[in-house]
């Protein structure tokens, strides 16, 4: 056979996920550098990132003491099996992720990314209550809006219509919550909505209809952020919390974006004080260098699985690469990069200079809502009639053009800036952000 290879920088045999591919062919946006707070651009521009990458860069790009502690890893022990074979970097990052997690958060199972997160949560979920002679507990509830990665059992408990309706049936047994976004009453809200948390009891209602002793567990973000920002209405998660807890039914906080310092806390769980049973995570783990995920789960839950002959594997379940050394390695220096710098600290500090700037945006044209926490932060456009979507993929390619990276998500505009941020670069993002919609059709 001839070698009838395509340049290199051909672009079609890419299938790009969750992208328009053809616009983005036609007129490509790359990156070929990033250091701290910025990317470079293939034409040689400097863009300053809005979005952590994707909510998952929180110490900033290409940080030495992440960088070298990959290096290191891969000349020291590229690979060990993850099965029945164990290497010290794995350990210590359990330790170390159990040591900023809540109180009663005591065990981590490694994945590779949210996604696998959340499917390892799921199926241990269901997995506890059969060990524990409860196998009818089967049924899993998520929220409308809810976003869990695209795995089937992801897309099945989360609630975003587009990531569920062309994918079949998918996992059998599952309901929902309603999503807590009240724009008539909570509009322009600062931080934590007043009014909502009433809705955390739509979960007695679904109880009532499917029977408590058939449902294995609820999930749900406790900030849901790839739906556009929507933040639990204060008192809704101690709710939701409470009736878990009187029901018997685990409680999943998925933390993807919400882990490692976005709110000002290590985890969601500490900033808004509840905790769960089991947290999913990924994203900053590994300051988003290097895939890894991990679910953290209480005592109760893992100690369900020890029991049996000692020679016999408890769990049946893992990835090749849960606990790869690299990411592990990774995933210790970035830890040590977020407590040396004090980066989840900064996010509180910063919180307010942030809440300030983006609420200067009221007013702005097309802007109907804008909603913030911790250093993470909405604003909702106006649809086009008849359009969804367009006025805020148009922000999008125009705020790239004028030097900032934001995201979108239907016709919201979502950002999650770098823990590392300053207040100059603030001022940059939301000045930028301005000037785009008050330029926008
Ligand atoms: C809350 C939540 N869960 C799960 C995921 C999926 O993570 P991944 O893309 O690493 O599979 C995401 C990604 O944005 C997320 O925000």
């Amino acid at each position: 056979m001839a070698l009838d290879r395509k340049t290199p920088n051909d672009l079609n045999a890419f299938w790009m996920p969750f992208t328009a591919n053809r616009q983005f062919k036609k007129n490509p946006r790359m990156f070929v550098g990033a250091k701290d707070m910025h990317y470079t651009t293939s034409d040689g521009r400097q863009v300053l990132d809005g979005t952590a990458g994707l909510w998952c860069c929180n110490a900033g790009h290409c940080r030495p003491k992440i960088t070298e502690a990959i290096q290191k890893q891969a000349a020291e022990l590229d690979y060990a099996p993850a099965f029945q074979m164990g290497h010290p970097a794995a350990f210590e990052l359990a330790n170390r992720i159990i040591d900023i997690a809540p109180e009663g958060m005591e065990h981590v199972f490694y994945t590779n990314s949210g996604s696998e997160s959340v499917e390892t949560a799921l199926k241990l979920a269901i997995a506890y209550h059969r060990a524990r002679g409860d196998g009818a507990r089967t049924r899993l509830i998520g929220r409308e809006r809810g976003y869990h990665g695209v795995n089937f059992g992801g897309i099945s408990v989360g609630g975003i219509v587009t990531n569920r309706k062309v994918f079949g049936p998918l996992v059998p047994g599952v309901d929902h919550m309603p999503h807590t976004h009240l724009p008539d009453q909570n509009a322009f809200t600062r931080g934590q909505p007043e009014n909502g948390a009433y809705l955390a009891d739509e979960l007695e209602r679904i109880v009532a209809l499917h029977g408590a002793e058939t449902i294995a567990a609820v999930i749900v973000e406790p900030m849901a952020g790839s739906t556009g920002v929507l933040l639990p209405p204060k008192g809704y998660l101690q709710k939701l919390r409470e009736i878990t807890k009187k029901h018997g039914i685990l409680l999943i906080f998925d933390e993807v974006i919400t882990g490692f310092g976005r709110l000002g806390s290590a985890f969601a769980a500490q900033h808004y004080g509840v905790t769960p049973d089991m947290m999913t995570t990924a994203k900053g783990l590994t300051n988003g260098v290097i895939p890894m995920g991990a679910v953290l789960t209480s005592a109760e839950v893992h100690d369900a699985f020890m029991n049996g002959p000692e020679h016999m594997i408890e769990l049946f379940h893992g990835y090749t690469y849960s606990g790869n050394p690299i990411a592990a390695a990774a995933g210790i220096a970035t830890l040590e990069t977020y407590k040396e710098e004090g980066l989840f600290e900064r996010a509180a500090e910063l919180a307010p200079y942030w809440e300030d700037a983006l609420h200067s945006l009221k007013g702005t044209r097309h802007v109907i809502d804008i909603r913030n926490e911790g250093l993470i932060g909405a604003v909702e456009l106006e649809p086009i009639a008849g359009e969804p979507t367009k006025r805020a993929f148009s922000a999008f390619l125009k705020a790239y053009e004028k030097g900032i990276l934001i995201r979108t998500t239907g016709d919201i505009i979502a950002m999650s800036p770098p823990l590392i941020i300053s207040k100059e670069q603030i001022d940059q993002l939301v000045g930028t952000l301005k000037e785009v919609l008050e330029t926008l059709d």
